[in-house]
């Protein structure tokens, strides 16, 4: 008798956790798995003591270690984001380890530091459209924007946290290559995205449509567009929606009919080389008004070398290149092409940027760099080798609930971000996540304005190759430029630029 009292007790119990879990919206793990999600809150609380005596330690899961999500999930709540005792990385003997090195005296930062401010306005060093005098150029309020990602590969819910957090942040939201959704139209400032399909502005036999593509552009707060050449984790591969995926709503959105296969080509059928490839832009550039660029990952450079020497005559041209990292994310790769095809972003970009800085082109374009430029330490090594602009896109999931658990190729992705599982999806709630997500955002932007700070410069696009050195072990150092072939004053803004956005921060934080 008094042990079926305890029983029942047990079971009141668990039942009253199991209902206050599905009904509450902060965790979508706990509204996904009621009751037993308190298991992992149980281990990442106990974990740094559990992990004393047995597996990794904080720097060594990938693709991002247990600290860099500590400090997104920190960051994302709003909480305490710092870290006690000192590094715990091995920088004495890890070889590429780099190093940001600061400034003693500066005659150019704010006199006390700004970073410290609620939210921190970090915007673009260069008018984005602007060289090219394109009718609708800007200046980007936010030098970190957030990187595309489809609706299809993530939730409804995922994307319409996304659009309000980069709303909330002052970001761009990148629409990804799944076409514009209704939950992208949650008031954040987006680039519209072109991949091989043209979904949402292609015709009935999926050829691209530019009338569809001046609409659609129209009918949103599209402020730029990028065509999609590759993707870091997958380039020069083609996809295929199965059938079954292709429901109504995907259907109405990409502009494709409901229920049959939809194949994604592997290469652009609109262009077929870099002089077809400038008359797409300029086409598409004079018919919006808006700045027109690419995306790519980097593999063989005859592309480039090309391009910018087409480029240099003057008459065509890119607004900007989106450079990811072979390192960078996707719902869904084979192997062979995330651990292998493309390469990593710092040996992308520096190799990209040296072809535009050959031909003193770097001021006419906007460098952004993705593949993990959501933490700190890489953002600014990206900036040091030249880039304008970092694009995030799993440091975003992360800061939405996603638990690093790469499942997102299963449509079971259990905290609701990468799976079109309307159960799953329902776990993550779209308001207390864009807050986290916008959170992240400028807790990101205002780590890279203490940095900037550090080494003595009012912006992170001032930090030049000579700030960072690259160590191998603890006896020997290569500055940035020299390990990646810098020139002298490569990876620097031109005279003018620095003086406008020197001008412009200082102005900023008085
Ligand atoms: C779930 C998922 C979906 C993605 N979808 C797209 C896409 O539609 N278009 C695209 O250009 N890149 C896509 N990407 C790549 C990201 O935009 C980004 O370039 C890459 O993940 C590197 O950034 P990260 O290291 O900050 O994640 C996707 C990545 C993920 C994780
Ligand atoms: S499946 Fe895992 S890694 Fe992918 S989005 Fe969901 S939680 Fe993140």
């Amino acid at each position: 008798m008094k042990m079926s009292r305890v029983l029942g007790a047990a079971a009141a119990a668990v039942g009253a956790v199991a209902v206050r879990d599905l009904t509450q919206k902060k965790h979508a793990l706990r509204r996904n798995f009621p009751v037993i999600a308190h298991a992992r809150y149980l281990l990442e609380e106990i974990g740094p003591e559990l992990r004393q005596y047995i597996v990794t330690g904080n720097d060594e899961e990938r693709p991002f270690s247990r600290d860099q999500r500590r400090w997104i999930y920190a960051s994302s709540k709003s909480e305490n984001n710092y870290f006690g005792f000192g590094t715990d990385c091995d920088t004495e003997h890890t070889p590429g380890y780099a190093i940001i090195k600061h400034r003693t005296f500066s005659a150019v930062a704010p006199p006390a530091p700004v970073h410290h401010a609620p939210d921190v306005v970090v915007p673009s060093a260069k008018v984005l459209g602007g060289p090219r005098g394109r009718t609708k150029a800007f200046r980007p309020g936010s030098v970190v924007n957030i990187s595309g990602m489809s609706f299809g590969s993530m939730s409804a819910s995922a994307i319409t946290a996304l659009n309000r957090g980069a709303a909330m942040a002052g970001c761009l939201h990148n629409t990804g290559e799944g076409g514009l959704s209704p939950y992208h139209r949650e008031g954040g400032d987006l680039v519209l995205q072109l991949g091989t399909a043209y979904f949402g502005c292609r015709d009935e036999h999926g050829r691209f449509d530019l009338a569809r593509l001046t609409d659609l552009a129209a009918s949103a707060p599209v402020r730029a567009i990028e065509i999609k050449l590759s993707q870091g984790a997958k380039p020069g591969l083609g996809g295929l929606l199965p059938a079954a995926k292709v429901t109504p709503e995907i259907a109405e959105i990409r502009g494709i009919p409901v229920g049959v296969d939809c194949a994604s080509p592997a290469r652009h059928t609109a262009f077929s080389d870099v002089d077809s490839m400038l008359d797409f832009v300029e086409l598409i550039a004079a018919e919006t008004g808006l700045p027109v660029g690419i995306k790519s990952a980097v593999g063989a450079m005859d592309f480039w070398d090309e391009l910018v020497a087409q480029m240099a005559k003057g008459d065509r041209g890119v607004d900007f290149v989106t450079i990811d990292g072979g390192e960078g994310g996707t719902g869904a790769a084979p192997l062979i092409f995330t651990d292998s095809v493309a390469l990593p972003l710092r040996m992308a970009l520096s190799r990209v940027y040296g072809r535009f800085a050959d031909a003193g082109l770097t001021d006419q374009l906007t460098f952004i760099a993705s593949g993990k430029c959501g933490v700190p330490d890489n953002a600014v090594v990206a900036f040091a080798l030249g880039a304008d602009m970092v694009n995030v896109a799993r440091e975003a999931m992360l800061s939405i609930g996603c638990i690093q658990s790469q499942r997102c190729h299963t449509d079971r992705c259990p905290t609701g971000v990468a799976t079109q599982d309307r159960w799953l999806a329902r776990g993550l709630d779209p308001a207390s996540k864009s807050v986290r997500c916008a959170n992240y955002l400028r807790a990101l932007r205002k780590e890279l304005l203490a940095v900037s700070e550090a080494v003595g410069v009012a912006h992170p696009g001032l930090i030049t190759p000579d700030d960072v050195d690259i160590l191998c072990g603890d006896y020997e150092a290569r500055g940035l430029g020299s390990v990646y072939g810098y020139k002298d004053g490569w990876g620097s803004l031109g005279a003018a630029l620095q003086e406008e956005i020197t001008e412009l921060m200082l102005t900023e934080s008085r």
